[in-house]
């Protein structure tokens, strides 16, 4: 069953379309790869379904949820949410203190937010560092509590956006091992991702888009294989 559905979005941006007449849908628990050159549009499409901007036209939906028109922190308690491209943490909160920013947006409990926090940054084998002020942590160490943020606010959806850009392969691999966690925790995962042996061994499908446009839509092997994907992506 469909979760999350885009229905012909197109984003502009004065005379550049950024998006332009995207449809695809993404299953509960899926693992969806959004790929394409830079400037294909991939975070125009991301900001759309996390509602940090509106598609000029078309919709998105979440189960019976209409997210295009909503706010952020709508889409967030409707079940999505996301990372940044580039990293945002609180550079001189503590790893906790920065998921625990998550966390209160399901409860209002101090306590049970410490404690979810907590389990996020096990979850993500960052528990170690819960003191450490995230400003100290790796790159890989920040992605990771992004992901653990966007984690606590129990999502049904979760947007991640690059996480693997500029992270060595034991790294990409630790990184690869979260994201079947979290697929296994029966969250559905929609990932642009530029780091092909990051995302093509875990996803179910990949979405391939160009100059804004949708290229291609396949499992990670037809799209491997696609001429016009290998054209306009890896290069002719
Ligand atoms: N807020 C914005 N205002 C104007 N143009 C934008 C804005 N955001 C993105 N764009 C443009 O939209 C296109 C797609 O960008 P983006 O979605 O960031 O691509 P990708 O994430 O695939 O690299 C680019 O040409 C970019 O310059
Ligand atoms: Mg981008």
């Amino acid at each position: 069953m469909s979760l999350l559905r885009v229905e012909k979005v197109t984003k502009r941006y004065g005379g550049l379309i950024a998006n332009e007449d995207i449809s695809f849908e993404v299953k509960a628990a899926e693992v969806v790869g959004l790929i394409g050159p830079n400037g294909a549009g991939k975070t125009t499409l991301f900001n759309c379904i996390a509602g940090a901007t509106e598609p000029s036209s078309g919709s998105i939906w979440l189960g019976a949820t209409r997210l295009s028109g909503l706010a952020p922190e709508q889409c967030a308690r409707a079940g999505v949410a996301r990372t940044f491209q580039i990293a945002r943490t609180f550079g001189s909160m503590s790893a906790l203190e920065n998921v625990m920013v998550g966390a209160l947006l399901k409860t209002h409990d101090m306590r049970r937010a410490r404690e979810r926090a907590q389990h996020w940054l096990e979850f993500t084998g960052l528990a170690l560092l819960a003191n450490a002020p995230a400003a100290t942590l790796t790159i890989s160490e920040q992605r990771r509590l992004a992901v653990a943020r966007a984690l606590a606010i129990e999502p049904v959806l979760l947007l991640l956006d690059e996480v693997m850009a500029g992270l060595n392969p034991t790294e990409v691999h630790e990184a690869v091992e979260v994201v079947q966690r979290i697929r296994a925790s029966g969250v559905a995962l929609l990932i642009v991702e530029h780091v092909l042996e990051g995302i093509m061994p875990i996803a179910d499908r990949i979405v391939v888009l160009d100059y804004g446009r949708k290229l291609a839509e396949g499992t990670p092997a037809e799209i491997a294989r696609d001429p016009q994907v290998i054209a306009a992506y890896l290069g002719a």
